[in-house]
């Protein structure tokens, strides 16, 4: 069992981000953690959670590092007996926000992996993207993590935008393997409805090669890739569970929970939800397409397919693949050589 929490507040609007968060609304966060709490009292019920079952959690959002570290502590005060020994307690941060007294706090309640927004390191990028930290910010926020004692430290980037070139993303790769990180990961940019960027008819930039000497570089500095977006020398427990169709928790407004074959949604504005915790809308999942979403799932990461879930024409397919080394077979799990061609292969599998 997994447990993710939704934290819907930031201090500004990225130009790229359509994500469930919003500005100016941080006179609600008190008010929003009971919410949370209230929801949390639910959901032990409703996923029947004994002591000590939970396996992971990971705090993102939004902002986690928009709310003063103290609000959390009445929530992880709730929770502590819920979670296994020694998990892993993962939050996302901004370097603007996460001051080192917020890291430091935020590691006092029990959070051991933080994962902070950086997108890159170059001024002109992070003013295109409509940051609101400098790439001094985000060196300063690493440092401080690590100062405060976390092992281990994440950052985001962004590539694929209109702005890159080699010359761009090396230094950036440069600057992020000179910090204490043990963790990348690098989304593609894409334009999503309701952004700036889509407003602006922002162009992303599609060039595959840039894109695979990317990877490689991250690779070459022995980052492994466990997902077509990820790359450690540790690889994140939650992000493999939810990977490998673990059910989870979903606390927050927007915060989709996951248990055998239903979703739960709950209300997705902050004022909705404050008001209405418990309220949901369930999608319940048929066989099929939680097959279909495993495929894809297995085939992004480094999880696999149990060959076992596929019938006698997907396994003729899987043949095919195996010859064009596409794909490769272990102990009755098939594994994809090249994650950028994911879906592609998916598509394939499931004609
Ligand atoms: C919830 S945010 C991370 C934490 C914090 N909000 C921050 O930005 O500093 C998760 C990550 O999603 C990525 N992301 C969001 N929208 C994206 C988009 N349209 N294209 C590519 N990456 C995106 C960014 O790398 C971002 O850091
Ligand atoms: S990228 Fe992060 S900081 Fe920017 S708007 Fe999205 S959630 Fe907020």
């Amino acid at each position: 069992m997994l447990l993710y929490i939704h934290i819907p507040f930031c201090d500004s609007k990225c130009h790229y981000c359509s994500f469930n968060s919003y500005i100016n609304k941080t006179s609600l966060i008190k008010k929003y953690i009971q919410a949370i709490c209230k929801q949390f009292i639910f959901e032990i019920k409703r996923f029947d959670i004994k002591e000590k079952a939970i396996e992971t959690v990971f705090i993102g959002g939004g902002t986690p590092s928009v709310i003063p570290a103290v609000e959390y502590k009445t929530f992880f005060d709730l929770i502590n007996k819920y979670l296994k020994n020694d998990i892993e307690i993962t939050i996302e941060a901004n370097p603007n926000s996460a001051n080192l007294n917020w890291i430091k706090d935020i590691k006092e309640l029990g959070v051991n992996r933080i994962s902070f927004g950086v997108q890159s390191f170059d001024e002109k990028k992070l003013k295109y993207l409509g940051r609101n930290h400098s790439g001094k910010d985000a060196i300063n926020a690493i440092n401080n993590a690590k100062t405060a004692g976390f092992e281990n430290i994440s950052l985001d980037l962004i590539h694929g935008t209109k702005i890159d070139n080699k010359k761009l993303l090396k230094n950036d790769l440069q600057i992020a393997f000179s910090t204490p990180i043990n963790h990348i990961s690098t989304y593609h940019l894409s334009i999503e409805k309701g952004t700036l960027f889509y407003k602006t008819k922002e162009q992303t930039k599609e060039d595959i090669d840039e894109q695979i000497w990317f990877y490689d570089k991250i690779k070459e500095r022995g980052f492994t890739q466990y997902e077509i977006s990820n790359f450690g020398k540790y690889h994140s427990i939650h992000n493999l569970g939810y990977w490998s169709y673990k059910d989870y928790i979903g606390l927050g407004a927007g915060a989709v929970g996951f248990l055998k074959n239903k979703r739960f949604y709950p209300h997705k504005t902050i004022e909705k939800y404050i008001q209405e915790p418990l309220f949901w809308k369930e999608e319940k999942l048929s066989d099929d397409n939680i097959k279909t979403e495993k495929i894809f799932l297995g085939l992004r990461s480094d999880i696999g397919i149990n060959e076992d879930i596929l019938n006698t024409k997907e396994i003729e397919k899987i043949k095919i693949l195996i010859d064009e080394d596409k794909i490769k077979l272990e102990n009755g799990i098939i594994f994809n050589n090249n994650y950028l061609l994911s879906d592609e292969i998916a598509l394939f599998i499931l004609s």
